[in-house]
């Protein structure tokens, strides 16, 4: 049997041996943004488990830009040689590596979520946060500071840089997180960017940032490499960033050489109202790609294989991507492509543990 879910993918000069994706997920597990063995373990089990795409959880582009003191970085060329060692894996199982590039904006500086999640005060390890306006996401917490004309040329530099620095890592896609209630989604999002220059009031304007960090990420990235974009496609909140902008914004950022947009929705407000359900965020992904023709991946609570392949047999979006069933089963997809009745490779320390084919 075939199943579109079990079909390549390419994008530019990079084929996916499926349209499974890692989507990526926070580890907190990094001491000064330094992977470790942990991270090896959990991308390369997911390799293992034969995910065509594994993308990194997000990477800060700078100190300040950690969720967390505990979080991923690519800040600096030390962080590249454990990075090189995990990327060299996973391609050694057939998959492709990804990382998301990310700068948490107002939202950084909090304790990881098993540490409590709260602020985390300069005094204990923390710092003064950057956004695009002084409003902070939770009322009662510290205000971030407005970036100013440096501030901006600071973060694009910054992205920039760790885009050279995932390069030299080994990574062949990256994904920059526009999503969340994160600083890029945060000049977005007229909820949270009150700016009066030319990054606040039009769309146009708040697009500004993105754009320019677009550019200089495809500038230093390689044009046979993929480029992604997270994004929260509705901030399911009056007066905040809608569906209508998300598919202005990609039919933009296809012409900026970005190769397909990741579709999440929420984050960037405390109180929107979400209706979470399986699939609950595919209607965001299915439209961006019908009126736009961009490439679209589909996430949020996409938990069985034949969830999967009816979203992308149906051309709803081109992958999907899987977060908590992939913790919850690291071999997802091998069960998968079993469910579906499609023969794909174990490895081969495994096969003796294949399943047959139900014919
Ligand atoms: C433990 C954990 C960490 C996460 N960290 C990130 C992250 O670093 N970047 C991101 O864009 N989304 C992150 N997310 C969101 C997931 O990528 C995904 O969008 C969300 O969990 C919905 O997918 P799911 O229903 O398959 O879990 C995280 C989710 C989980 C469960």
């Amino acid at each position: 049997m075939s199943a579109t879910l079990f079909t390549p993918l390419t994008l530019r000069g990079i084929t996916f041996k499926n349209r499974i994706a890692v989507s990526p997920m926070c580890e907190y597990s990094s001491e000064d943004g330094f992977a470790n063995d942990w991270h090896l373990v959990h991308l390369g089990s997911r390799a293992v488990g034969g995910a065509g795409l594994i993308i990194s959880e997000a990477a800060a582009v700078s100190p300040e830009g950690r969720i967390t003191p505990d979080d991923l970085g690519i800040w600096k060329a030390e962080h590249v040689p454990f990075l090189q060692r995990i990327t060299a894996f996973i391609e050694s199982q057939g998959s492709v590596a990804g990382i998301q590039l990310a700068h948490a904006g107002r939202k950084a500086s909090h304790a990881s979520p098993w540490k409590g999640g709260a602020e985390v005060p300069p005094a204990a390890g923390g710092w003064q946060t950057v956004a695009p306006s002084a409003v902070p996401f939770t009322t009662g917490e510290t205000a971030p500071l407005a970036l100013d004309a440096a501030g901006i040329g600071k973060v694009i530099a910054d992205f920039r840089a760790a885009a050279v620095r995932s390069l030299e890592a080994g990574f062949k896609v990256i994904e920059l997180h526009a999503a969340h209630g994160y600083l890029l989604h945060e000049f977005m999002s007229p909820l949270s960017n009150q700016r009066t220059d030319e990054y606040g009031g039009s769309f146009e304007n708040r697009i500004r940032l993105l754009l320019e960090v677009t550019a200089a990420t495809r500038e230093v990235w390689p044009a046979e490499y993929p480029l992604l974009v997270r994004i929260s496609a509705t901030d399911w909140t009056e007066g905040g960033w809608t569906v209508e902008d998300s598919v202005a914004l990609a039919a933009v950022l296809k012409t900026r050489g970005v190769d397909l947009i990741d579709c999440s929705t929420g984050g960037n407000v405390p109180a929107a109202q979400i209706p979470v359900g399986p699939g609950y965020q595919v209607p965001f992904a299915e439209r961006v790609k019908k009126e736009t023709g961009m490439p679209t991946g589909a996430v949020g609570l996409i938990t069985t294989a034949q969830e999967a392949e009816t979203i992308v047999s149906q051309g709803q979006a081109d992958m999907v991507l899987l977060a908590r069933e992939l913790l919850r089963d690291p071999y997802f997809p091998l069960h998968a492509a079993h469910e579906l009745g499609v023969d794909v490779q174990w490895p081969d320390q495994y096969l003796r543990a294949k399943p047959r084919l139900r014919q």
